[in-house]
């Protein structure tokens, strides 16, 4: 379990190389947002894969997504953080439309290298969630941003644009799916790691290593030895569920672990579907 904190400038873990520095954050002592960037370095990209194991993610989910866009008749959908292109290309394959947007150029390439070798092509465009319409220009039944990718957001400001961003590129009945660590569990101590939903890989194994209020530390270990950290913010769900709603949309569902009913502690992952409408409501300006 890892360490608890008050001020994460006291942990000595906090600035090792290609980590995130004390002095980047903003105003709220913590990384900035953009820390992303420079956390996703191509030899970590290139072992992404390794950590996920695409054919247990595939079965551990069993179509929960696939089955939400379908039963609420979406077509088009913005995978907005598509990174290595798991869910842009299982989209696909299902028959959806899928734009694939990342901040990283470098996790595009790959999720394209990865798509060719399937014998698909990904529509794929750069774009950074907090100015996401700067760089898309329509509007879609649908966005995913999945593997816990938001919580890559340190402060409340940049939470709030990208959520607002994505509210705007949805159309008038569209649907956000925004998946995260349980971190309500995660700061309680609880680090489930049932390895049996993202990171099914046998070949790499993720732990916390620092945990506090402002900062989650992960440790990515693989089997030549490699070792990588991510940097996240422990997104509290009640939280996270009154940010959609501030946003402006109407019906929040969390599932945990693809399940509607789940025990506060007991998943290791929440994923929360956030609807412009209530769907009863959906038609009625259409
Ligand atoms: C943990 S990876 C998950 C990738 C993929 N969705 C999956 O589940 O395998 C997080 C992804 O979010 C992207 N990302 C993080 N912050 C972003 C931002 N502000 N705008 C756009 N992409 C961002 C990263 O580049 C990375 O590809």
């Amino acid at each position: 379990m890892g360490r608890q904190v008050t001020n994460v400038k006291d942990d000595p873990a906090f600035g090792e190389a290609g980590d995130a520095r004390p002095d980047e954050g903003p105003g709220e002592g913590g990384p900035a947002s953009d820390l992303y960037q420079r956390e996703y370095v191509q030899s970590f990209i290139e072992k992404w894969d390794e950590l996920i194991n695409w054919d247990g993610r595939t079965e551990s989910e069993s179509g929960f997504f696939i089955d939400l866009l379908r039963s609420r008749g979406k077509t088009r959908i913005l995978d907005a953080a598509a990174g290595t292109g798991f869910h842009s290309i299982q989209l696909r394959n299902a028959g959806f439309d899928v734009l694939s947007a990342d901040g990283s150029p470098d996790m595009l390439k790959k999720a394209q290298e990865n798509a060719e070798a399937l014998g698909l092509s990904l529509d794929l465009i750069e774009a950074d969630w907090r100015w996401l319409n700067r760089d898309v220009h329509e509007k879609f039944d649908a966005i995913v941003c999945l593997g816990n990718s938001f919580t890559h957001l340190f402060e409340e400001a940049d939470r709030r644009k990208a959520l607002a961003e994505f509210y705007a590129a949805l159309k008038h009945d569209g649907m956000l799916i925004i998946d995260q660590r349980n971190y309500d569990a995660l700061l309680k101590g609880d680090y489930g790691n049932k390895r049996k939903y993202y990171y099914c890989g046998d070949r790499a194994t993720a732990a916390p290593e620092f945990v506090s209020e402002g900062l989650v530390k992960f440790r990515y270990e693989f089997a030549d030895g490699a070792v990588y950290h991510l940097n996240f913010f422990p997104l509290r769900a009640a939280y996270m569920r009154r940010l959609l709603k501030e946003v402006a949309f109407e019906k929040v569902t969390t599932f945990g672990d693809f399940q509607h009913t789940y025990g506060e502690d007991e998943p290791d992952f929440l994923i929360h579907v956030a609807e412009k409408r209530e769907p009863e409501a959906a038609g009625d300006d259409g």
